[in-house]
């Protein structure tokens, strides 16, 4: 069930304004590279497809749109996700896959529709999502300036059929020429894998270094980024002030659109964080213990970055979560990563900012080794 509600940001290349990297290549699995590759093939042909069957929103069974938030056209970024698991092959069948997805999207995420503005169905059809005037709610720090287009109907780990793939590439055709999206448009995210499917083992949640989803697990971003040199003597608390997450698939795509706005948006190295917490209580490898954070000039090379993934400045994370921290803390501790007399503060205390939020703040006052 979860299986197909993890989305994966595939980057794919404008027309070439980016030269195919070789190392990224040979990063990407066997299918990705078949998916991207077929991709590229098509968009270097270069011929003006852009032929098409659209679905609307109303044909495939999704209710009166209820997003309105306006997108400026032409926008500069385009986005590509993968959503696995809805395989179907006929218009029936994807429009019924479809309209569960999107469901799940307006009941369970709270959404105002599909994330998505299209998707494209292994059937080689085109569904609406919310279209081309109104930002859809794909990918944290871009839905107001990218498109976002989705194919679905795959089955795990396979490439989107031909008809999928040439109808994508119709529908970005279509969109240049329609000037929905800049002709000189850049696909910003290349994130390496397949989807978010975490072994995770809830289990044995009691052992302090349990439930640490690494790095790889949610398909980070290869990064080259200063390392800590120096044993950690800090804990620094911290809050994203964004978005939160409940489900591990919903923090696993939320740590992988926090690593593209670091990287993509705020020109970091990497992601800001050593670890961040989701209130699903896993905790996600972000740097992890040998690189340096980004959000406490000063203390990067001296302290571990933890962040709570969502904004607490009225409410607290949930004790999973709170748990979770506390248990990666002692980790640290164990092995070795932070000295045993360490010294835990809250980010407010060293930037002015309003991380972690007050109402996260006068929790982690009552942790040992909170220093006043
Ligand atoms: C659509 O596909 C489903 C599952 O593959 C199949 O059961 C159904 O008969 C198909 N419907 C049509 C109209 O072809
Ligand atoms: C989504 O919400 C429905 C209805 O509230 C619930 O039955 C279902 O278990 C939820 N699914 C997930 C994956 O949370
Ligand atoms: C998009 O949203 C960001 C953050 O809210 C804002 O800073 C930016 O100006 C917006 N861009 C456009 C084109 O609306
Ligand atoms: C993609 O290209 C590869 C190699 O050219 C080919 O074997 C494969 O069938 C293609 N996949 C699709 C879905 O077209």
């Amino acid at each position: 069930m979860l299986l197909w509600l993890c989305v994966l940001a595939l980057g794919l290349r404008a027309r070439g304004d980016f030269p195919w990297d070789e190392t990224q290549a040979r990063d990407l699995s066997e299918g990705l590279q078949d998916l991207f590759g077929n991709i590229s093939h098509l968009i270097e042909k270069g011929y003006p497809t852009d032929v098409f069957t659209m679905v609307s929103h109303k044909e495939w069974g999704g209710e009166a749109v209820g997003c309105s938030t306006p997108l400026t056209m032409p926008v500069d970024f385009l986005v590509t996700h993968h959503v696995p698991g809805l395989e179907c092959h006929n218009q029936t069948m994807c429009s019924q896959r479809l309209w569960k997805l999107w469901a799940h999207h307006m009941h369970n995420n709270s959404w105002c529709d599909m994330a998505y503005n299209f998707l494209v169905g292994d059937d080689g059809r085109v569904y609406e999502g919310v279209g081309w005037n109104v930002q859809g709610m794909h990918t944290q720090g871009y839905n107001n300036i990218s498109l976002g287009f989705a194919f679905f109907g795959t089955k795990e780990g396979h490439s989107p059929s031909p008809a999928a793939l040439s109808a994508m590439e119709g529908l970005i055709s279509y969109a240049v020429q329609k000037g929905h999206l800049s002709s000189k448009y850049v696909q910003p995210l290349l994130v390496k894998g397949e989807n978010c499917l975490l072994p995770l083992q809830k289990a044995s949640p009691k052992k302090a270094c349990s439930n640490i989803i690494p790095w790889s697990a949610w398909e980070a971003r290869e990064t080259h980024c200063p390392k800590m040199n120096l044993l950690a003597k800090y804990v620094i608390i911290i809050h994203t002030a964004g978005k939160t997450c409940i489900m591990s698939d919903e923090c696993c795509l939320l740590v992988q659109d926090i690593q593209s706005f670091f990287i993509d948006r705020l020109n970091s190295c990497d992601i800001g964080y050593n670890f961040l917490v989701g209130q699903d209580g896993v905790i996600y490898e972000g740097v992890g213990w040998n690189v340096q954070g980004s959000r406490a000039p000063g203390y990067n090379d001296i302290a571990l970055g933890i962040a709570f993934m969502g904004t607490f400045l009225g409410t607290p994370p949930n004790t999973a979560a709170l748990e979770a921290a506390q248990n990666l803390i002692q980790c640290a501790v164990d092995k070795g990563y932070l000295i045993p007399n360490y010294l835990l503060v809250g980010h407010s205390d060293i930037v002015n900012t309003l991380s972690p939020g007050q109402a996260l703040y006068n929790i982690i006052k009552a942790w040992p080794h909170f220093k006043h």
